[in-house]
């Protein structure tokens, strides 16, 4: 407990990004026990589409906190949701879900035995004994590749069952990041599923299959360690690096969608996340 306490207030981005993430963390306490709720951390999501009601349901949340999204939400419904939440008001954008199972898993067992790391590089994962700096610099890596980062206690894995790897180089400094959540209401239909993603490779070591191992290494700790059995992500249409990633890890595209919103009065023009 007194970990936790300690590192209650490790936020990182923007003063929006912070904010909202420390909105939703209050506004989850009172969420937390209805089972179409999940959070990882970032901003809380509904999971699934709950009828006709969507998109004042995603509104409400976005305008106490400043975000929302939806998980799970259907693709061929989609369209229409971001367009009546740019309608209310908001600013509302689709992801992508890719999805793995099993098959994600042995992907990643096989990347494992056939593929290493540069030999500069040492795989750090965040607890609570890591340094205040490293936690830092690896979300810093994150938000210079354009990905919003979880808050400190996801990232040392302290509250949301999960990972943060990080690749550390020689000289110390994080070079690559992957995570993993599970983060759904053990009543969901998708108890046993988690996130899976949050991916990002500083420019100047993309290319050398950094990415792939570590991305196989959080979603392997999860099946073995968590009971992970489904891995999700979202990506934007045209993500053509992330897109091959998750290729390679059998994340695989589906008829589900992501939808997430913010509140331009709270975020103006900043990007929530790639
Ligand atoms: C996406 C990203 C994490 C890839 O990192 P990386 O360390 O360069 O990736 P790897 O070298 O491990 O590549 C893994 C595989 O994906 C392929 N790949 C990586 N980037 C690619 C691209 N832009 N286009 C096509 N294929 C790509 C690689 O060729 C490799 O496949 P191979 O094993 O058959 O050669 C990195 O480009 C990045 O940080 N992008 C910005 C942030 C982002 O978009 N993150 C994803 C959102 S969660």
């Amino acid at each position: 407990m007194s970990d936790i306490n300690k590192f209650s207030e490790e936020f990182f981005g923007t003063e929006p990004h912070v904010v909202m993430m420390q909105r939703s963390r209050d506004l989850w306490e009172l969420l937390r026990d209805n089972p179409i709720y999940s959070n990882y951390g970032r901003m809380l999501s509904i999971v699934g589409s709950q009828g006709d009601d969507d998109a004042e349901r995603l509104a409400s949340l976005v305008r106490l906190t400043g975000a929302g999204s939806f998980h799970y939400y259907p693709a061929d419904k989609a369209d229409a949701l971001v367009a009546k939440l740019n309608d209310m008001g908001l600013s509302a954008g689709r992801w992508e879900k890719q999805w793995g199972g099993e098959d994600a898993y042995e992907a990643a067992k096989t990347i494992i035995a056939n593929a290493s790391l540069p030999p500069d590089l040492k795989v750090v994962r965040l607890s609570a004994d890591t340094d205040a700096d490293l936690v830092r610099e690896t979300a810093q890596l994150s938000m210079d590749c354009g990905v919003m980062p979880t808050p400190g206690l996801s990232m040392r894995g302290l509250t949301y069952k999960g990972i943060c790897l990080a690749a550390v180089d020689a000289t110390g400094r994080p070079v690559a990041t992957a995570s993993s959540y599970k983060n759904m209401h053990p009543d969901s239909m998708y108890a046993d599923h988690g996130f899976w993603g949050a991916l990002a490779t500083h420019p100047d070591r993309r290319g050398e299959k950094i990415i792939g191992v570590l991305g196989a290494m959080a979603l392997a700790h999860m099946w073995e360690e968590h009971g992970v059995r489904g891995f999700f992500t979202a990506v934007k249409k045209g993500n053509t690096g992330s897109m091959a990633v998750c290729a390679k890890q059998a994340v695989l595209p589906t008829e589900w969608t992501a939808v997430a919103a913010t509140d331009p009065n709270h975020f103006g023009d900043t990007a929530l996340t790639k």
